[in-house]
């Protein structure tokens, strides 16, 4: 798999001091209150485990599913949502837990779902940004890194639903996306 990689983006040690800075963080900001961290599927969830245990206050998970993409490189704008959350958020602090915000689509719509739930407060926290290509007007309170806008891969995210398990974040050599 690391054969199909350009080059590494954040290293497993990159990722880990991350999850720890942001931990920190968001311990601070969460004492003494009703902490639910949603993490979106699927990409957020090798970030979503690592990151919660370095979060020192006692808090719940649940998960999202909604899909804004279509196998390929580019955001179709569209979002739909595939799983809802099991529990209800009304009266809680949530902190929305994302792999990645790109054109910001994605969550714009999850954020606007959300607060219409009467929640307490409502955060997000990304492991990575992309901010050169926003279109929707939302950005994270949290962000574990900033980075330039190409495809990345590992960690999570996926090309084609591949390449999710890899340890570290990468990007494809060209060939791969022409095989
Ligand atoms: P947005 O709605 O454009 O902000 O896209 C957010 C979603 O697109 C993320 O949650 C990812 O699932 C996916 N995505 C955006 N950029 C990348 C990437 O570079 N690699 C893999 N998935 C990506
Ligand atoms: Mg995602």
């Amino acid at each position: 798999m690391k054969n199909d990689l350009k080059a590494i983006v954040l290293t497993e040690q990159d990722i880990q001091d991350l999850c720890i800075q942001l931990g920190e963080q968001i311990t601070q900001d969460y004492q003494g209150r009703d902490l639910l961290c949603v993490g979106i599927l699927k990409g957020s969830v090798l970030f979503m485990t690592d990151l919660i245990k370095r979060i020192d206050v006692p808090l719940a998970i649940d998960f999202m599913d909604v899909s804004s993409y279509h196998g390929g490189t580019e955001s179709t704008g569209e979002v739909q949502i595939l799983k809802d959350l099991s529990t209800s958020i009304e009266n809680k602090d949530v902190l929305i837990i994302e792999d990645i915000l790109e054109t910001g689509t994605t969550l714009k719509s999850i954020t606007e779902l959300l607060e219409s739930r009467r929640v307490k407060s409502l955060e997000i926290v990304t492991l990575l940004d992309k901010p050169n290509r926003r279109k929707a007007d939302i950005e994270a309170k949290y962000v574990g890194r900033k980075i330039p806008d190409e495809f990345v891969v590992g960690y999570g995210l996926d090309y084609g639903e591949k390449y999710r398990n890899l340890p570290y974040i990468g990007t494809l050599k060209p060939e791969i996306y022409n095989s």
